[in-house]
Parts: C-alpha cells; structure tokens; sequence
C-alpha cells in the first residue's frame, strides 16, 4: 500500500519545481505533493534554527498528507537541516546540494563558479563538499541576492533581472570560470536569460536531473516505487497566497492545478 503513496517535496517557496517537473518526468506514475512556503520566502536571509523548524513543520504535514519519501527542493533548507530531519523522521529523504563534482568533471578550465544563497555558500556541509574538488578545480563562490524573490515574482525576463544575473555572472566570467552551478533550486527558471548572457561556450549545471535520478534509485532500493500503471496526481500546498502561488505554479508546471492552503504557524 505504501507504494501508492505520494512524494512529498517542499521549498521555501515555487523554486523546487525545478525540481519537481524532473521528478514528474522520470516518476510518471507517482503522486506528488508539493509545498511552497511563500510566506517565509526566502530562506536565504533565515537563521538555520529558523528554516530547521519549517523544514520539520513542513515535513510532519508531508507524512501527515501520506508521504511514502520527502524531497528537500531547497539548497539552503538541505545545508541547514537534512541531518536533523533524517535523525527526527523514518522515511527516505532526499536532499539536493550544488553540482560541483559534475562541474569540476565538465571543467576544462579548471575553474568554476557557483551560483547560491548566501546560506548555502557559508555552510559547513557546502564548504566540505567544495574542499574535495580544491585545489585540482577552482571554486569561484558568488550570492545572488535578489534571484530568488525574482523566480518568486516570475520576473524571468526583464531587464532588471538581467541586470542582476549580469552582476553576478560577470565576475565569474572574469575569474576565468567555464561552468557555472545553479546552487538553488529556484536559479534554473533564469537559464534563459542566463544563457542568453554567458553564450555557449559555458555549461550551466542544473542539478534537478541528478536529484529525480537520486529519488527512482532511493524508491526503488526501498521498495516504495508506485506500481500504478496511471498517470501520477499533482497536489499542491502554501504557506502564502494561495491565488498568487497557483499562478505562479501555473505558469512554470504548465497546466491547470489548484493550490491549498497551508496553515502551518
Ligand atoms: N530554492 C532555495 C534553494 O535552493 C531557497 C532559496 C531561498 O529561499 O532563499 O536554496
């Protein structure tokens, strides 16, 4: 039975669809469950006691809402709390880190750059992870502040978005950088304009791939992959204005969906 249940996956806000639509794509057949936490968006200028205790809020309603697994869309909400969250829950759950191995493996340069939070970039588990790459690649780190309340008012092309992805590509791009890593589940909603602005001769790691690979392996490793033979259903929770959020989520799933909302406080 529990292999019909859903995944549940939650961000500090939209930026886990990033996330999502790659779990969607390879899961077919399973239910999602998704949350934004619009209201306490971003996470990036939280403390980690403050996001550990969403992440764990969120969490209980996930397996309340009969999560089989849960998925921690969110970069900075994965520094901050997986440790805890695996210590405090049972069930499979997944978190989501910058791409840096599969960076430094694609670099020719030898020098790369990452896009991220603050909070992520300052981590103890970020910075453990980049010193297994150092000193045979560069890291180059670069916040973003301002990205994700961009993603978050779907501002994804505009001239002042543009302007704050070329303030902070640009000095990547100085530093010699030939592959960047979207640190954040919300940055892949921006690849076109970045791309637009970097050209091709520079990889953009998305690690959304890589996260719904993670999660087939852990379901499949666990017995929990659904073996419904129908399309999966898509059911959607916020903290936040629920009619903002539902056309947010509908302009980025690409579809009609309706979106709940989440008394959590
Ligand atoms: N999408 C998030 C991440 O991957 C959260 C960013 C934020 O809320 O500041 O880091």
């Amino acid at each position: 039975m529990t292999r019909k249940k859903p995944i549940g996956i939650f961000d500090s806000g939209i930026g886990g669809l990033s996330i999502a639509r790659r779990i969607r794509d390879a899961l077919p057949n399973e239910d999602i469950l998704y949350i934004a936490d619009s209201l306490h968006a971003p996470y990036g200028y939280k403390t980690p006691a403050f996001i550990t205790q969403r992440s764990i809020i969120l969490t209980r309603f996930l397996i309340e809402n009969g999560a089989k697994a849960i998925v921690v869309a969110c970069n900075t909400a994965t520094v901050s709390t997986i440790h805890q969250l695996r210590t405090e829950f049972s069930l499979p759950i997944i978190g989501v880190e910058p791409g840096v191995k599969p960076a430094a493996e694609n670099s020719k340069t030898g020098i790369i750059g990452i896009l991220a939070t603050e909070r992520t970039l300052q981590s103890e588990s970020f910075l453990h992870l980049s010193n297994r790459f150092i000193p045979a690649t560069k890291v180059e780190l670069q916040p973003c502040p301002g990205f994700v309340e961009q993603v978050e008012k779907l501002d994804l092309a505009s001239d002042e978005t543009r302007s704050l992805i070329h303030r902070y590509v640009q000095p990547l791009l100085d530093k010699g950088v030939d592959t960047i890593v979207l640190g954040c589940t919300h940055y892949p909603f921006l690849i076109p304009l970045i791309k637009e602005m970097v050209g091709e001769n520079i990889s953009v790691i998305d690690t959304g791939y890589a996260v719904a690979k993670e999660v087939k392996r852990r379901l499949g490793i666990e017995s929990l992959l659904s073996s419904s033979t129908d399309y999966g259903n898509n059911l959607f929770y916020t903290s936040g204005n629920p009619d903002k959020v539902e056309t947010a989520i509908n302009t980025l799933w690409g579809a009609q969906n309706n979106v709940s909302s989440l008394n959590s406080d």
